[in-house]
């Protein structure tokens, strides 16, 4: 199977129709079907309430598909949390995804007031999550599984006042002009390397 090899990736809050649709159905597959933590449907009541991120793999600036999200929420008095972070896994270990993932949704937060910044982490992401200057508080068990229960050191993550907007990332690898065009064309590109290869 040939994959996108995207110029560019947005990480912003999801603020169009299309973004929440396929920010829900990447939890799903992750989560549902990839982790098997939930049955049919990620979702909870914390999404009445949360902001969704996402990232969007885009050629030129031009949008074309989801390939991570994450929420955020404010519990109340200052304290926020972080949940439900998720990367394509064709998309992941790029160095860059998940980790700006995490940078937007805590100074995001950061800029609406946030004072602690906590999520409850797989253990397998634990050591992730202390790189990017998250100290472990506690362990727990949920969904039958070890957690560690961490905080995000807020001086590492300057307040974000412009989510909608979010950050740009260049890719790696820079497509070659005609496979951008064939990608907006929704064309498959001859010669066209795939994501695995890109690696
Ligand atoms: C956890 C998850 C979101 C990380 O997303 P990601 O886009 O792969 O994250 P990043 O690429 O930013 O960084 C992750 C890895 O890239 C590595 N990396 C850093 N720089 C790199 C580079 N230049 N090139 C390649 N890899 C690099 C990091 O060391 C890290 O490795 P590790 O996790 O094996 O220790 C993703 O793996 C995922 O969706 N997992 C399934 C769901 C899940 O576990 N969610 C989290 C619940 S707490």
């Amino acid at each position: 199977m040939t994959y996108p090899d995207y110029s560019d990736y947005t990480i912003k809050w999801a603020t169009l129709p299309w973004e929440v649709e396929q920010a829900h159905a990447l939890r799903r597959q992750v989560f549902c079907e990839e982790q098997q933590l939930f049955e049919k449907d990620d979702r909870d009541a914390t999404d009445d309430h949360a902001h969704l991120l996402v990232a969007l793999g885009s050629y030129g600036g031009w949008h074309q598909q989801v390939v991570g999200t994450v929420r955020i929420h404010h519990q109340g008095d200052g304290l926020w949390y972080g949940s439900r972070l998720a990367v394509d896994p064709v998309f992941r270990s790029q160095g860059q995804l998940g980790t700006t993932l995490i940078q937007l949704a805590v100074s995001s937060a950061h800029a609406l007031g946030c004072q602690c910044f906590m999520a409850t982490v797989q253990q397998q992401n634990e050591a992730l999550f202390q790189r990017l200057n998250w100290a472990t508080r506690h362990y727990a068990v949920l969904f039958g599984q070890r957690h560690a229960v961490m905080e995000a050191d807020l001086a590492a993550y300057p307040p974000c006042h412009t989510p909608n907007s979010g950050f740009v990332l260049r890719a790696r690898r820079q497509p070659r002009n005609s496979e951008c065009w064939a990608g907006l064309l929704g064309m498959p590109a001859s010669g066209s390397a795939t994501q695995q290869e890109a690696r």
